[in-house]
């Protein structure tokens, strides 16, 4: 999608003035705000009603900018140098003297930074002093946005300006992974770990749902579209909406298709489009094929698991 000089103003003013706004990127659309500013960040804590020790990712437009805040090592210089910008998220130790905000981090010594993609993103970039602390643009446990009109959805007149940077390609969040020690994984994501592993070229431990939660984003509620979710479902009940990922010859108003041919990557970049539509249509309940555990199906076997304990959760707690 091009972009539109005027729109990239309209996003500058309100960041300078510490207001959050809706960004586009590659993976999810985000919750934008100044990473310096404490006011700022507060507010996108109270938008998302989002636990205020979950800590945040910071984008940045170079490494540059980035060895301000943070202290750099080889395993991050290798993988930089073959996938940022793109989607994956390192975890990096802060420097001393380091000007993000105490609450991006929740007091933490350490941070979690993206190099995005996206066009529009990385033009807003350019044009700012300081780098933008941004989760996924939606209400905590909620499934993340993936076009304008569903950040609208999420926090309508509560924000003051989304910057709208067309559908996004890729459809899930980032790859994490802890660069500070041994690496390890910390979410699947946008970017397929064995392509890692690969540039590393050592085992990396995948730590994912840690006894001990090294991110509150690891607890199995999250990514809820609010209905009750089931995965590796032959067929769906009587009017449940039933999710595969290969298209069929048969056309049901029930089924909805991630992908034609079986492509994990489409299938990510349709995930959340097709939960949030399944949800607006009034379906009560959805069943899911199953799907593929590799690739990009790691992270959409992820949050489609996350997302059916939510309900599990839920209905124990009602
Ligand atoms: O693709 C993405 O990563 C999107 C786009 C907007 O960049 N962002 C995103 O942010 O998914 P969020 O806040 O929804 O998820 C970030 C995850 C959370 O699970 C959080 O706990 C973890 O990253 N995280 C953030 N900072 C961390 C840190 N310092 N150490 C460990 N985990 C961290
Ligand atoms: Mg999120």
């Amino acid at each position: 999608m091009k972009f539109n000089q005027s729109n990239i103003k309209k996003a500058k003013k309100y960041l300078d003035k510490n207001y959050c706004i809706g960004i586009p990127t590659e993976t999810v659309y985000g919750l934008a705000a100044n990473a310096y500013e404490n006011s700022a960040i507060k507010k996108i804590f109270a938008l998302k009603k989002r636990p205020r020790n979950n800590p945040l990712i910071v984008h940045y437009l170079t490494i540059d900018s980035l060895k301000k805040d943070c202290l750099i090592n080889n395993n991050f210089l290798k993988l930089y140098k073959k996938f940022s910008p793109g989607p994956i998220t390192y975890i990096l130790k802060l420097k001393k003297d380091s000007k993000i905000s105490k609450y991006v981090t929740n007091n933490e010594r350490h941070l979690a930074v993206r190099f995005p993609r996206h066009k529009v993103f990385k033009e807003l970039l350019k044009q700012l002093r300081y780098p933008l602390a941004a989760p996924s643009a939606n209400i905590s446990t909620k499934v993340s946005a993936v076009q304008s009109t569903d950040v609208e959805e999420e926090f309508g007149n509560k924000i003051k300006y989304i910057l709208d940077g067309g559908r996004c390609s890729i459809g899930v969040e980032s790859t994490i992974i802890d660069l500070r020690g041994k690496p390890s994984i910390l979410r699947f994501g946008g970017l397929d770990t064995s392509k890692i592993q690969k540039i590393l070229n050592c085992k990396i431990n995948v730590n994912i749902n840690p006894k001990k939660k090294i991110t509150p984003g690891q607890s199995q509620l999250h990514y809820s579209p609010g209905i009750p979710v089931k995965m590796n479902m032959i067929k769906p009940k009587n009017n449940e909406a039933f999710i595969l990922i290969k298209k069929r010859k048969v056309k049901l108003s029930n089924y909805f298709y991630l992908s034609k041919k079986n492509n994990l990557n489409e299938a990510a970049k349709n995930l959340y489009y097709c939960l949030r539509m399944i949800k607006n249509k009034g379906f009560k309940s959805i069943a899911v094929e199953k799907i593929p555990n590799k690739g990009l199906g790691q992270a959409i076997n992820d949050r489609l698991n996350r997302a059916s304990k939510y309900y599990k959760k839920k209905s124990l707690i009602i």
